[in-house]
């Protein structure tokens, strides 16, 4: 959440920092800013230049007073401390001190009441200003230069910060810190960058130093220097990542999140190339240390929002798999459990980002008490894998990057890669047969062209998605592996679309839901083959004599339930084992289309952030 960005060399600042800032909105946009040095005759200035709502509002500011100077950094915000308004937005100022933050202070409070005592004006409600009134008193009060008095400032607070900080009186430097949230530095020619993320200045270089929790870099434009807070020299290798610079781009999408789902299919076969041995017969997983995995006896999956429901599936499947039992926990919840894990635990972490910070922190809770960790993640070298790295590793989903808020392709590749480690798992454990084994890397190998064919449906699910722009509320109803999927259309079409939607085991909604059943309410039945499949028709016959809506996601060939259904969906007729994905992509673009007939900001739904870096 916030995302951060900064440039030294020799270009226009304020042009780099904009355009990196635009790929970097999905972290936060409800303000952004930017601050750059320049010279005034013979002194050095800072500009500032702020706006509260979307980037677009800063670049509109810029546009009419624009900034010079070939240094400076920028944010985009997702408020914790402080109203979206231009007074919170960073940069912060402390004469001469500016600077940009990801992250909470946690003790920030107690520093306020500090400085305020101690004379200092305070313009916003941040925690973040704070930071800089402590840098600029450190170097008045004790005569020390920018960097001394930026470790000693770090050294007063805690909590989860990555932090730009530029000093008026230091044209050529940006220090950086970095402490639970994620910071990389990019490398140019007589130029450097620095961002959240990789996405944001993939155009301007491929070469990236990442930096570890508790640094220090002192950037120029031709020198990088990495020490801890201390002040002990760091070494970081720089890394070469061979993504595309388009890959951030809408590519002639409307929108990210349609471009994301339409990539699908290739995120899968991306996911799944060279981990299908039909040579011996076995799934290959790189990055686990499978070696580790040989005395576990027990399975904790734990992740949030869609990594939830992707992990949801996997219990399903683990156990039917690996024949070990399978616990599953929303990672806020298992954070602060006294949970009963040990050396003979695998707890896997699912997280897009690898960033979330309830996931992170639910690892190093097990950790904590012995257990074995493997993350399932898309980004590389983010905290999560970093964090399961001497453990049991990480099964990477190679969904390329994912900017639309919500999850689409990140969590289809998710399903595809725990369905790879239920049977790396099984397998080493002897438990499941060579035939099996190919027949399930089979039906991975049709993933990609069932979902293809899903797609085919886009415009009849817009049309479909147009009659219930007026609808208010929703039910999803899916039993077995189609229930998370339930959960997940209803998470999709609330965060989308702002319609209050829940998602129920079919079997469940007799107990309660039922009774929110009338002609008013659009019931989504998840109904496509499986060994529950009577079942569910059971149930949407009896939504269907309440009077629901009902739209009915159906077998290709399956006419005589469509007959019972006001609007239908069809997928094709797969193999059971990936049934959930498939049916996924249906309700991602009834989510998606609904949104847009609303008129509604389908990249950036109100009140989100992609990356959630705080509890
Ligand atoms: O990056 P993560 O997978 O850890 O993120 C978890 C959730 O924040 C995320 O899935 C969220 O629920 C999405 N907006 C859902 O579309």
């Amino acid at each position: 959440m916030c995302g951060i960005v900064g440039y030294v060399g020799h270009q226009n600042a304020e042009t780099i920092l904009l355009d990196s800032l635009r790929r970097l909105e999905y972290r936060g946009y409800d303000s952004a800013g930017i601050a750059t040095l320049f010279l005034a005759n013979t002194s050095c200035q800072t500009a500032i230049r702020r706006a509260a709502g979307k980037l677009e509002n800063l670049r509109e500011f810029v546009k009419q007073n624009p900034c010079q100077g070939t240094i400076g950094i920028g944010h985009t915000r997702w408020a914790t401390h402080g109203k979206p308004t231009e007074k919170n937005a960073h940069p912060h100022q402390s004469d001469p001190i500016t600077l940009v933050h990801n992250g909470i202070i946690e003790n920030h409070l107690q520093l306020r009441e500090q400085l305020l005592s101690a004379g200092h004006q305070l313009k916003s409600d941040t925690d973040t200003e704070i930071v800089a009134h402590l840098i600029a008193a450190e170097k008045k009060n004790n005569q020390v230069n920018f960097i001394t008095a930026t470790r000693a400032a770090v050294q007063q607070i805690r909590g989860a910060f990555a932090l730009a900080i530029l000093d008026e009186n230091e044209q050529d430097t940006i220090v950086c810190i970095k402490q639970a949230c994620p910071l990389i530095i990019g490398i140019g020619q007589h130029e450097n960058f620095i961002a959240s993320d990789f996405t944001a200045i993939l155009p301007y270089t491929n070469q990236f130093i990442i930096l570890e929790e508790g640094d220090m870099a002192v950037v120029k434009k031709d020198t990088i220097h990495i020490t801890n807070f201390d002040g002990v020299e760091q070494n970081r290798p720089i890394k070469i990542l061979d993504w595309s610079p388009s890959v951030a781009e809408k590519n002639g999408f409307s929108h990210f999140m349609l471009k994301e789902i339409f990539e699908q299919p290739l995120a899968i076969t991306d996911t799944l190339r060279e981990r299908l041995s039909f040579i011996e017969n076995k799934v290959v997983l790189d990055g686990v240390h499978l070696d580790k995995l040989k005395h576990i006896n027990r399975i904790c999956i734990v992740a949030c929002g869609s990594s939830f429901h992707a992990g949801m599936i996997a219990k399903y499947q683990m156990e039917d798999l690996v024949k070990l039992p399978v616990e599953l926990d929303l990672a806020s919840e298992f954070r602060y459990r006294p949970v009963l894990v040990d050396a003979h635990t695998l707890v896997i972490g699912i997280s897009q980002s690898g960033e979330t910070a309830d996931t992170l922190a639910a690892l190093r809770h097990a950790q904590n008490k012995g257990a074995l960790l493997l993350s399932i993640c898309n980004t590389l070298e983010s905290s999560i894998p970093r964090l399961c790295h001497h453990s049991a590793g990480t099964l990477y989903t190679r969904a390329g990057p994912e900017i639309s808020v919500a999850s689409t392709k990140a969590f289809i590749t998710q399903i595809v890669a725990l369905h790879l480690l239920g049977l790396g798992l099984a397998q080493q454990r002897d438990q499941i047969t060579k035939n099996d084994i190919i027949e399930h890397m089979n039906a991975l190998l049709q993933l990609p062209t069932a979902i293809e064919t899903v797609l085919q449906e886009d415009s009849l699910i817009q049309k479909i998605a147009q009659h219930f722009v007026s609808s208010t509320d929703m039910l999803f109803l899916g039993r077995g592996a189609l229930y998370p999927i339930a959960l997940e259309g209803a998470l999709k079409m609330k965060e989308l679309s702002y319609v209050h939607a829940e998602g129920y085991a079919a079997g469940e909604m007799k107990h309660g839901a039922i009774a929110l059943i009338d002609e008013k309410m659009p019931v989504i039945v998840l109904a496509a083959q499986s060994h529950v499949y009577e079942k569910v028709v059971s149930n949407l016959e009896e939504v269907k004599t309440r009077g629901g809506c009902i739209v009915g996601i159906l077998d290709e060939n399956d006419d005589a339930l469509k007959s019972r259904c006001e609007f239908s969906i069809h997928i094709p007729v797969v193999p059971k084992s990936i049934l959930a994905p498939v049916a996924t992509v249906p309700l991602q673009l009834f989510a998606y289309h609904l949104a847009n007939a609303k008129g509604l900001d389908v990249d950036q739904p109100r009140n989100l952030a992609k990356s959630v870096t705080v509890e």
